[in-house]
């Protein structure tokens, strides 16, 4: 969603706030803005659309400065309208204020502003903030660095909602302000310089020190220092942090898109979410981020997964996952559901929120929602600064890196492996032999090669995209743990490529779905060798006789699916718990090429966000 760069130094903060930008425009957006301080004033420029737009603006009418904050905006209050875009301005038109998150009294605050005759000019929630503080600066009469902030200190104090900002006066040069609750905000630090942004992948290329900054805490930054306080006005403990990952890692390379670059990484990923957590002396995983005894384990009676978007999928697939390798229930929520409804929650009960970002609004929520009522709540999330990492009591990180392709990939099939390590672990405490425990280790330590094969389909996979991308309309069925991963499956083409898909368990075909079986809709099966093989396949003949183009996943070796099905994909054969991992891989794939075929902005749709921060 929205992304917030800030520089202040010596250099020229221009190129510095447009690569941080270009960094940031994989989490969505749909305009952008900077704001320039020079010697008596402040410059600004917008645009609708790409920041490439921006670029061009700043070119046709250059600006330049050494202190400056940027914005890329998804639109939430009032249109995509270069008006709408940040930075704000308030009464003066001296201040400047960029913003992530929603102020939900914003209406009630901007009604008493018109009153004491301040005008707007947005339909944004932004403009409030930016004229509140602008007002409480104006009346405090001192125009230095500390006035400033005592400013955005009491404007934040009227506001109800979330927000990550940055501010720069022109009363005030040399310094920046920003501020944080429920949007994240990162100091990064540097020789006679100081960025903010609000993911660190944007400022990475600059520095690897930095702050992640809490809630209600307000820094003030300049070339040579920074100060970091809390709302209240007391001074704010902090703690420098490197980053785990480099500049590197957050950028292509020999790839078209980070989405097919981060699909290839997956024998990596998987990998790298297992590493160290294997013990074949105790025949188990080692999760000591759970900070959970055995014997709290195994108290355990109930388990209840929540998330959103493809992280909910994973929780789907971790419900099959453990239930056959732990026998404990397991429960699912879409974590916007969670948090408003009031489940009866067994004692025992353990809550997993799953996050990829660990800044999704609603899981946030869900999260705190079910700590406030004293579950032990722990999070799965790849962000290890993320606010959902420090709020939990406990968790698994997936030590994926950083994900930049919108729709997700890698940080799926990390999510899958941790529930068999979550499975395998909770399992030896109750049924699971010894024995057990190691076999599932040893497939386990396959994994990374079968992930490694599986991605070898791809010129197979892109032929039949290249077939199959007219379809206006795409069926995914598959049954037990692979109905979750033909949900998946439906969410990734739709989201990049726009065609309208659905996913089912294959039974449910004859309860209604099989009314869209026409020539011109292709299904997906994912039928690989397990107990539901056969079903499978009448429910597949059930599609061909209606002569609906079938796609099949199958497992290597197989011949019947070849039999009936117009297209067959072999996976490699692998435990029923590690399957679905390996099915998702041509699912991606076969997204991907898709959207490529038809000229879409695989790492950038329309519409969507990579970090949906807001509810
Ligand atoms: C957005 C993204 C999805 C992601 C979901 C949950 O909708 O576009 O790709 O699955 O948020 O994100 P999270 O970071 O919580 O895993």
């Amino acid at each position: 969603m929205c992304g917030i760069v800030a520089y202040v130094g010596s250099s020229n903060a221009i190129p510095i706030l447009l690569d941080g930008l270009n960094r940031l425009e994989y989490r969505g957006y749909d305009s952008a803005g900077i704001a320039v301080a020079r010697a008596g004033g402040i410059d600004v420029r917008k645009a609708v659309g790409r920041i490439a737009n921006l670029a061009a603006e700043i070119q046709k009418s250059p600006v330049s400065g050494t202190v400056g904050i940027s914005h890329t905006r998804w639109a939430t209050h009032g249109a995509v309208t270069r008006e709408n875009a940040h930075p704000h301005t308030d009464k003066s038109g001296r201040l400047h204020l960029v913003h992530n998150g929603v102020i939900e009294n914003y209406q009630t605050l901007r009604e008493q502003l018109q009153e004491r005759g301040h005008e707007f000019h947005s339909q944004t929630d932004t403009e409030v903030l930016a004229h509140l503080v602008g007002e409480a600066f104006d009346k405090g009469g001192a125009r230095d660095s500390a006035a400033l902030v005592e400013a955005v200190r009491a404007a934040l104090r009227q506001v109800i909602g979330t927000y990550g900002i940055s501010v720069v006066h022109a009363d005030v040069p040399g310094m920046l302000v920003g501020a944080r609750r429920g949007s994240p905000l990162v100091l990064g630090i540097g020789k006679h310089e100081h960025f903010l942004a609000s993911d660190v992948s944007a400022i990475v290329s600059h520095t690897r020190e930095v702050v992640y900054l809490n809630d209600y805490e307000i820094v003030a930054l300049q070339a040579d220092g920074f100060e970091i306080s809390t709302l209240s006005g007391s001074g704010a403990d902090f703690h420098v942090s490197t980053v785990e990952f480099d500049a590197g890692s957050v950028e292509k390379g020999k790839y078209p898109h980070y989405m097919l670059k981060e699909i290839h990484e997956q024998p990596n990923t998987v990998r790298d979410a297992m590493r160290g957590r294997l013990s074949a002396e105790e025949a188990t995983a080692i999760l000591g981020g759970l900070n959970m005894t055995n014997a709290d384990l195994r108290a355990v009676d109930r388990i209840v997964l929540a998330g959103c978007g493809t992280a909910f999928h994973a929780a789907l697939a971790g419900e099959y996952i453990l239930e056959s390798l732990a026998h404990i229930p397991v429960e699912c929520e879409f974590a916007s559901e969670f948090r408003y409804r009031n489940i009866p929650f067994q004692r025992d009960t353990l809550v997993f929120v799953i996050s990829q970002s660990g800044e999704t609004a609603d899981t946030l929520a869900a999260l705190r929602e079910s700590r406030r009522k004293g579950h032990r709540t722990l999070g799965i999330c790849n962000n290890v600064a993320s606010t959902i990492a420090r709020e939990s009591d406990g968790g698994v990180y997936m030590h994926a890196g950083p994900e930049i392709g919108v729709a997700a990939t890698k940080s799926f099939t990390s999510q899958l492996t941790i529930f068999v390590l979550l499975g395998l672990l909770l399992g030896r405490i109750r049924h699971l032999s010894h024995s057990d425990g190691l076999n599932i280790i040893s497939e386990l330590e396959k994994l990374p090669d079968l992930v490694a094969r599986t991605i070898e389909l791809e010129t197979q996979v892109a032929a039949i995209a290249k077939k199959y991308a007219k379809a206006n309309n795409f069926l995914f069925m598959g049954r037990q743990a692979h109905y979750p991963i033909a949900l998946e499956g439906a969410l990734k083409l739709k989201e990049i490529s726009y065609i309208s898909s659905s996913g089912y368990p294959s039974a449910e075909l004859k309860h209604g779905v099989i009314a869209l079986i026409t020539e011109d809709t292709p299904s997906l099966f994912i039928a690989p060798q397990d107990a539901v093989f056969e079903k499978n396949i009448s429910n597949i003949e059930e599609v061909k006789a209606r002569r609906g183009p079938v796609i099949a996943i199958g497992t290597e070796g197989d011949t019947a699916l070849a039999k009936i099905c117009d297209d067959v994909i072999l996976i490699p054969e692998a435990p029923h718990y590690l399957t679905p991992i390996l099915a998702t891989i041509p699912l991606q794939l076969l997204a991907y090429h898709i959207a490529n075929e038809l000229g879409c902005d695989v790492d950038k749709p329309r519409n969507l966000a990579k970090s949906v921060t807001v509810e």
